[in-house]
């Protein structure tokens, strides 16, 4: 048995290090494939698989292949193996039950909660790495630890401090368990701490390393948490998608902080992917909300319908069921421009009921999908996917715009926003220059919500005043199964 031990310490493990970085390899191309894969909602979910597939090759193998070389130059393998596994074993039971739990509509929260975690997992790395290199640099009489190392370290700590706070405090918002904070002050606040942060780190890195200081690097943890709060405290709760998006992308920059750090290229891959798609998420939806990240941060959307166009007399007209139902069997082309209301009201079943009812009355029915439509990117696809709506029903914004002059029906199902015209006639308007579905150019325009509240951006809609619209009161859902019954009696 001792022959043994000392056989497998002194073997030459450069051949396993190379299986390892195949591994790696692999694992990245794995994720890259699998995130071309989630660009369509057709291939999405194998796309998971493939990524998560990645992952799980690249955490089997370093377990497996993983070997340090020691000062006497011989190799030893991964410690507390018992532990990993029980964590992963953990982790994954946890993980799957709440996947399966989640209802559609707190998925933003759980991307919270998950991003939040990977946040964290980057912190710890830094907290348990740092007074290793400190002693290390210490021992060899170094007197600054300007290096890139303690670099990757702090960076990885601050940034994935701020990522956890953060996301935790979103995860609070989102399941309305925290409200909002807003104060002028807060601005300043959150200034002078990303100020004091960043000096922080200088600060250490020019210090001299002294063997079992720790103080420096448990106060970098304190304040990169409390920034963590302060940044997102007050951003208004209906922003939060951007800001988890914009969270997702430190988390993604805080991993690669360790892929530098361990020089694994499996982690720096994936954070790099993680950190630059979160970015792009973030830029995309500002753009499709016409605004800049910094107003999305200072949360200044909404409040004030200052400056939209006026109609005229300013009365809606409403259309009963019967008329609704007659218009609808008497046409050949409806859109459906699904929104917020129809994630609340959890009409998307209906919705395809009705689809196949005005098919059998040969009626062709597709759906208008605005990007940010909803409250989370991809909102309505998923909805829609949920009650089986094929995919070749669906149609992007500029597509159904295209066809709008051909529609004889729009039925808006508690949309607000993104079929609000003042985003193209009224410069004044907070949402001018959004590009928003022009239902009304179709022919006729039927709006299904409960009142005439505003959305998401608290402006005034004149869509519902047009001479074409006409306006069906009440929940979604109730509405569209009154709808159904009535046009099967038609
Ligand atoms: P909104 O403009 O928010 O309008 C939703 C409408 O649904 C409301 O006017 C509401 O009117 C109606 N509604 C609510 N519950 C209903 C129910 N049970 N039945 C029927 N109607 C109901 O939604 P939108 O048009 O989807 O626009 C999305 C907005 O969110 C945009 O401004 C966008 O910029 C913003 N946003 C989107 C995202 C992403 S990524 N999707 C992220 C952040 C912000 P009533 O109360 O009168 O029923």
């Amino acid at each position: 048995m001792e022959t043994i031990v000392t056989l497998t310490k002194n073997f030459d493990y450069s051949g396993y290090i190379s299986i390892l970085e195949i591994s790696y390899l692999l694992a990245s191309v794995l994720f890259i494939l699998g995130l071309k894969k989630l660009g369509h909602p057709e291939t999405a979910r194998s796309g998971n698989l493939w990524a998560a597939t990645g992952m799980g090759l690249a955490i089997l193998f370093t377990i497996l292949f993983h070997k340090t070389r020691l000062d006497d130059g011989t190799f030893e393998g991964i410690h507390n193996i018992g532990w990993i596994v029980s964590a992963l074993i953990i982790g994954s039971i946890i993980g799957w039950f709440a996947a399966k739990k989640v209802k559609m509509t707190a998925m933003p929260q759980m991307v919270s909660l998950f991003n939040g975690m990977g946040g964290a997992c980057a912190a710890l790395i830094s907290l348990m790495e740092f007074p290793k290199m400190q002693n290390h640099l210490a021992g060899q009489q170094v007197t600054t630890m300007l290096n890139g190392e303690a670099l990757a370290i702090l960076l990885g700590l601050t940034i994935g401090g701020v990522s956890f706070a953060g996301s935790m405090i979103a995860f609070g918002k989102l399941d309305e368990r925290i409200g909002d904070f807003k104060s002028p002050v807060l601005r300043y606040i959150n200034l002078s701490f990303l100020f004091i942060l960043l000096a922080f780190v200088l600060f250490i890195m020019f210090k001299t390393p002294v063997s079992g200081e720790n103080w420096m690097i448990y106060t970098l943890a304190g304040l990169a948490l409390i920034y963590g709060v302060t940044f997102v405290m007050p951003i208004g709760g209906a922003d939060m998608p951007v800001v988890i998006s914009l969270l997702n992308s430190f988390t993604g920059v805080a991993a690669a902080m360790g892929g530098f750090l361990y020089s694994n290229q499996a982690m720096l891959t994936g954070g790099i992917l993680v950190g630059s798609s979160g970015t792009i998420l973030t830029i995309l939806m500002c753009k499709a909300m016409n605004r800049s990240l910094l107003n999305v941060i200072i949360g200044n959307f909404g409040g004030s319908a200052a400056g939209s166009a006026e109609i005229g007399d300013k009365t809606v007209k409403e259309i009963s069921l019967s008329d609704a139902a007659a218009l609808l069997s008497y046409s050949q082309k409806v859109l459906v421009v699904p929104g917020y209301g129809l994630a609340v009201a959890q009409a998307q079943h209906l919705c395809h009921e009705l689809e196949n009812l005005l098919a059998s009355k040969g009626v062709e029915l597709k759906y208008g999908i605005h990007p940010v439509a909803g409250r989370m990117p991809g909102h309505m696809n998923v909805l829609l996917a949920e009650a089986d709506v094929s995919y070749d029903k669906l149609q992007e914004m500029e597509d159904a715009n295209n066809e709008m002059n051909n529609t004889d029906v729009v039925i808006v199902v508690g949309a607000n926003d993104v079929v609000n015209p003042a985003a193209e006639d009224d410069p004044g308007s907070p949402i001018y220059g959004m590009p928003v579905i022009k239902a009304w150019e179709a022919k006729n325009t039927i709006i299904m919500k409960r009142s005439m509240a505003k959305g998401y951006a608290a402006i005034e809609n004149n869509l519902f005043f047009l001479p074409k619209s006409r306006m069906l009161f009440g929940d979604a859902k109730a509405t569209l199964q009154k709808l159904i019954s009535e046009i099967k009696n038609f």
